[in-house]
């Protein structure tokens, strides 16, 4: 631990603790040489990522003054395909997953929020499913524990007999500066308007797979649970 310490010379850096990169939102510590370099590698993936050149076929499947959204098929241009799989590959890598493969690539279909900036700041990805366990929140005793720690912790069980559902949210995920703007509600929004082209989902016909966090916040929220 000693030694640790010894290492950090000051030599005039303005930070010392963790920054926060105000175009990527990496927090790392700039004190760093290796957690520097890590920023810039994440940086720049990152910023390649999620730009958004413009297309000559685009589906936009909803507008708002801030955005719009997007919808990518299986169908489409190669170059709708090859950004819908970079993206999904930023989404993996953040949330963890590893290789995970889609349940059906064939009938899958993308929808990305494009920023006024030209910026992929939300992707969902969606697939058609024939059923799924509803969930029932488990309610705990709030002994000493915060509201937020309750909320962000509550147990999750799932109801053993399956009902039938249409559409499944494999991924849902929100560029880090730009959540809590409602970008993710208007994409499911938009998943129920136009999964199954002439009808509209209702929320209890979408279900989301294996949640994190986030994930469960969110979707309490929106499927009102
Ligand atoms: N904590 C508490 N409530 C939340 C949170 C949160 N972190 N996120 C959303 N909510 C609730 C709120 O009630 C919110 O309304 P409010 O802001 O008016 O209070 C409501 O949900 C709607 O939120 P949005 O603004 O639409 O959600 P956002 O655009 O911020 O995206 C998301 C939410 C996608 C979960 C985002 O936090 C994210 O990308 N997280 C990291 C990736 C991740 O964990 N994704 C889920 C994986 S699970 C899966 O893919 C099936
Ligand atoms: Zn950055």
């Amino acid at each position: 631990k000693e030694s640790e310490d010894q290492l950090i010379i000051d030599a005039g850096q303005k930070h010392f603790g963790p920054v926060a990169c105000s175009t990527c939102g990496m927090i790392y510590s700039a004190a760093s040489l290796e957690d520097e370099a890590q920023h810039v590698q994440y940086h720049r993936r990152l910023m390649e990522g999620i730009r958004y050149m413009g297309w000559k076929k685009e589906r936009v499947v909803a507008k708002y003054w801030d955005g719009k959204i997007l919808s990518i098929s299986p169908d489409d241009p190669k170059y709708a395909l090859k950004k819908a799989e970079e993206v999904r590959e930023l989404v993996d890598t953040e949330l963890g997953f590893q290789q995970s493969t889609l349940v059906c690539p064939k009938k899958t279909k993308t929808y990305l929020f494009i920023s006024n900036e030209k910026k992929i700041v939300g992707c969902v990805i969606a697939e058609p499913i024939k059923q799924a366990y509803r969930v029932i929140a488990e309610p705990i005793s709030p002994q000493s524990v915060s509201r937020d720690t309750l909320d962000r912790h509550r147990a999750w069980r799932c109801s053993t007999t399956p009902q039938e559902a249409i559409c499944g949210i494999s991924r849902i995920w929100v560029f880090a500066l730009m959540r809590r703007k409602g970008i993710a509600r208007r994409l499911l929004d938009a998943v129920k308007s136009s999964f199954i082209y002439g009808s509209y989902l209702t929320t209890d016909e979408i279900a989301f797979s294996d949640p994190t966090p986030d994930g469960k916040q969110f979707a309490s929220s929106y499927c009102e649970i």
